[in-house]
Formats: C-alpha cells, structure tokens, sequence
C-alpha cells in the first residue's frame, strides 16, 4: 500500500496506439491520484505509445526483440527495465506479446492487463470481431490479474456495452474502448490503494475506507 506522498510507480507496456496509457497518463496527472508511470516500454520502435509517453514527460524505452537469443531472454530484460525504476505494477496496454512464465513469476500478482470483451469470453486477438462472429448482445472490457495464460487470470473490474445491429467491428471496439478507458485507471487506483485481494480465482475489492479484515494466509493481497 502506498500513500499520495509515494505513489505507486507504474511500468507500462505497449505496443501500438497507446490509447489505454494515454487515459493512464491523464489519471496519474490528476491530484491525488496514488500512482505515476516510471517507464513505458515497447516492442516496436514506432509504437505511438512511445510518442505519448514523450510528451508527458515518461520516460520510453524501445527494446527490440530482435537483440534477444529467445523470448526468456527478452522478459528477463524488460523485468531488469521495470525493476530498474522500481516499478511496483506493470499494466499490459495493448503489449502484443505473451509474457513468459519468468516474467510472471518476477512481477507475479503484481500484472494488469485490459482486454475488450467480457473474459472468459474471445480471448485472444480480434475479440471484438470474435463477439460480433457469434452474435453476442453484449459484449465490454475486462481488466484482469496476468497469470501464465492468455487472458486467464483472475478478474478485477469488467463493464459491459451493448452490441448494436448494424455495429462493425470499429464501431463496437470504439464503444468498448471507452469503458477500457475508464476501468484501467481505477483498476490501478485499487491496487495501488491496497484494497484488491486475490482469493483463488476471484479479486476481492474492498471499500474505501474500510480497513483490511485480516486475510487469511492462503489469500494473498495484490
Ligand atoms: C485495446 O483494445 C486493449 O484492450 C487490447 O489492445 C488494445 C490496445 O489499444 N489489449 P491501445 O494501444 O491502448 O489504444
């Protein structure tokens, strides 16, 4: 748990447009919001991500896979990127890359990730396309705890959208990223205020302001 004197330090990882780190940015500016991005760090030299880290001031690092024997290699460095500025959580923000167990066991409980659909829902690439394919009449955003799989572990916060007839796979993504939006930033807000628990498979969100009632030894707090 951190207080507004010390925020939590957030190392984010992005590969493309930066949308969700954008809203991010704009939450950490906010007073009294109890986190700040230390590093953003990409996998794609162009990443726009990068441009937006820059021009708040973030610092952004490209490190490029290609400069790595393996995948093991490549994660061990990102964790020396994260560790090096103390980062205390790392936010998946459209990182288009599956994190190795070595990555997960180093920052384990301790990795957030946003996908666009109601998990355990389309996991995976393209799960808006995926939602309109099988004609769901909603789908939404999920904000989840990062665990070996892809897009498995254990849910923080989700908000759901309706899915219009004549939506396109654009038109239901910008409604979903809207609500991306919005629950990556107070997912982050919970854990950096210390009041998210995991429990198995379920995230327990305490209320603000209520203090921690003692969990037990097999719950571990985020
Ligand atoms: C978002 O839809 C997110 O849910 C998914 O990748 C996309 C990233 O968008 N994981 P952006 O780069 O944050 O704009």
């Amino acid at each position: 748990m951190t207080s507004a004197a010390t925020p939590l330090g957030l190392g984010v990882l992005a590969s493309g447009r930066g949308s969700n780190l954008q809203a991010i940015l704009e939450a950490c500016a906010r007073p009294g919001f109890p986190a700040r991005v230390v590093v953003v760090v990409s996998d794609r030299e162009r990443a726009q991500a990068l441009d937006r880290a820059r021009a708040a001031g973030v610092e952004a690092r490209f490190v490029n896979p290609k400069d790595f024997p393996d995948r093991e290699a490549y994660d061990l460095a990102l964790v020396r990127e994260l560790e090096a500025r103390r980062a205390g959580l790392v936010c998946l923000a459209g990182f288009m890359r599956i994190l190795t167990a070595g990555f997960v066991r180093a920052y384990a409980g301790r990795i957030l990730n946003v996908h666009p659909s109601l998990l355990p829902a389309f996991p995976g690439l393209a799960a808006q396309r995926q939602a309109l394919e099988y004609g769901v009449k909603l789908a939404g955003a999920t904000v989840h705890v990062v665990d070996e799989g892809v897009d498995t572990g254990p849910v923080v916060l989700q908000s759901s959208v309706p899915v219009h007839p004549d939506d396109t796979e654009e038109s239901l993504s910008a409604r979903i990223l809207v609500e991306e939006h919005r629950l990556y930033p107070e997912a982050i807000r919970l854990f950096a205020e210390g009041r998210l628990t995991i429990s198995g498979r379920k995230v327990v969100v305490r209320a603000a302001g209520r203090p921690g009632a003692g969990a037990p030894a097999s719950e571990a707090s985020l």
